[in-house]
C-alpha cells in the first residue's frame, strides 16, 4: 500500500525531490538506525568508524543516498540481532519504497 502511494506520487514529482511519503519513511528509518547503529555510523559520535561512515553517516540529511541498491537490504541483516519487530518492519518499508523510487527516478533521467 505505502509502496503504491510512493510510486504514484513519485511519477509526478520533480526528479531531484523524493516524494513526501518516502521522506517520511526515510525519517522513520533514520530514527530507528540512530537508536541502533551508533556510534559507528554517526560521524559526530565518539567511536564513529570511517568504514562504517563510508556506507552511511546518520549525521547527513541525505544519509541513505550513499547506500547502494545492493546494500540497502543488508540494513535488515544488521537489524536482525538488535531491532524490535516493529523497528524491522519500519526499516523494511523504507527499503522497499526507496528501491521503488530509485527505479522511477532513473527512468526519468534517461
Ligand atoms: C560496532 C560498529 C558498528 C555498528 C554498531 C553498526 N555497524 Fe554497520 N558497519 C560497521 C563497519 C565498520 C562497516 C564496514 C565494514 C563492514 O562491512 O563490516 C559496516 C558496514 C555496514 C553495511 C555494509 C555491509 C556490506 O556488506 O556492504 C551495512 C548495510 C551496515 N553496516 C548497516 C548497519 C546497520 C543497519 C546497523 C545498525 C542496526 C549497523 N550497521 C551497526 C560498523 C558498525
Amino acid at each position: 500500500m505505502a509502496v503504491t502511494l510512493v510510486i504514484a506520487s513519485a511519477v509526478g514529482a520533480a526528479r531531484a525531490a523524493a516524494p513526501a511519503d518516502l521522506v517520511a519513511l526515510r525519517t522513520g528509518a533514520h530514527n530507528v538506525l540512530l537508536g541502533r547503529c551508533v556510534p559507528c555510523h554517526r560521524g559526530s559520535a565518539d567511536g564513529a568508524k570511517n568504514k562504517a561512515l563510508a556506507v552511511f553517516d546518520l549525521d547527513r540529511a541525505e544519509w541513505s543516498q550513499t547506500v547502494s541498491d545492493e546494500r540497502l537490504p543488508i540494513l535488515m541483516d544488521r537489524l536482525q540481532s538488535t531491532g524490535t519487530p516493529a523497528e524491522r518492519a519500519q526499516v523494511q518499508q523504507f527499503i522497499d519504497a526507496e528501491l521503488a523510487y530509485r527505479v522511477i527516478a532513473r527512468g526519468q533521467s534517461r
